[in-house]
């Protein structure tokens, strides 16, 4: 590949798990055991542990990011119960946008997905975006074209030059595969990272945009089947659910991660950087 290598990137989402009280131990013991160099760690708490997580890396691991794990897609206002942008400053830098569980249970609509997203580039938050199909249309052949819909719904009048400058990432979670244990194969998930990447370019994102784009695969990822995934160039890391709540998991995950960033000339890269900036 021409042009700056992606980031490897392991994010966690932690959902609906944890308390104030115990997150930051947790998110302590996630960063002493994934200190592995040139990957890019997140942690996404529910809302209500952002602090103690942020409190708790800033201690001991700076360089993990925190993300929360939804924003509202307006500013402020009568929307009870709802967290803006602008209140996850200094809680958070890293935001999950679109996920499938939020489209399911929140009735989240691609075009609301693509405020969020406003929201989210406007207040300097990485997002990552989340996109994948069902069973009965991937049974149907359909996941490309869900996808592409999803992508083209979400970056609707979103221009390329937002987009890149905020660093948005892309994860692929086929909803079949999310909490249940059935994985998708890295070959069908390395196809579908490729068409993403078409998709991006179909809604006029130029090729070295879309290139460098970090896409990141999501669903029943585990320590064992991690190395399916980053086996494949065109996949970036990932995206862990149930796994990422478990230290011993996420040292497997982050040290096979460790691995591709190492291959990718990710290390020396990080390593440059520090120095520079030194
Ligand atoms: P699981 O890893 O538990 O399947 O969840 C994946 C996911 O939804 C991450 O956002």
């Amino acid at each position: 590949m021409i042009g700056r290598m992606r980031d490897v990137i392991v994010a966690a989402n932690w959902k609906m798990h944890t308390t104030p009280a115990d997150a930051g131990d947790l998110a302590r013991t996630i960063g002493a055991r994934t200190r592995v160099p040139g990957v890019v760690r997140v942690i996404c708490p529910p809302f209500v542990c952002l602090a103690a997580v942020r409190d708790a890396l800033a201690e001991d691991d700076p360089g993990v990011g925190v993300g929360a794990q939804n924003v509202h897609h307006e500013l402020q206002g009568a929307y009870t119960g709802e967290v803006s942008a602008p209140m996850l400053a200094g809680l958070a830098t890293w935001v999950i946008v679109g996920h499938s569980e939020r489209r399911r249970d929140a009735g989240e609509t691609d075009e609301i997905i693509a405020r969020k997203l406003t929201r989210a580039f406007d207040a300097g938050l990485r997002p990552i975006l989340c996109v994948g199909e069902q069973l009965a249309e991937r049974e149907a052949g359909d996941q490309e074209d869900v996808v592409d819909r999803q992508l083209r719904g979400a970056l609707a009048g979103h221009p390329s030059d937002v987009v890149r400058s905020t660093g948005l990432v892309i994860a692929y979670e086929p909803v079949w595969a999310i909490g249940t244990g059935r994985n998708a194969s890295g070959r069908d998930a390395a196809a579908m990272t490729d068409a993403i990447r078409a998709s991006l370019e179909g809604v006029g994102h130029s090729q070295a945009d879309a290139d460098a784009t970090p896409v990141l695969y999501g669903g029943s990822v585990t320590s064992a089947n991690i190395g399916e995934f980053l086996a494949e160039p065109s996949i970036d890391g990932a995206l862990v659910g149930g796994a990422s709540l478990k230290p011993d998991e996420m040292a497997g995950i982050v040290a096979r991660a460790g691995v591709t960033a190492a291959a990718r000339g990710m290390v020396e890269r990080s390593a440059a950087e520090r120095g520079a900036g030194e």
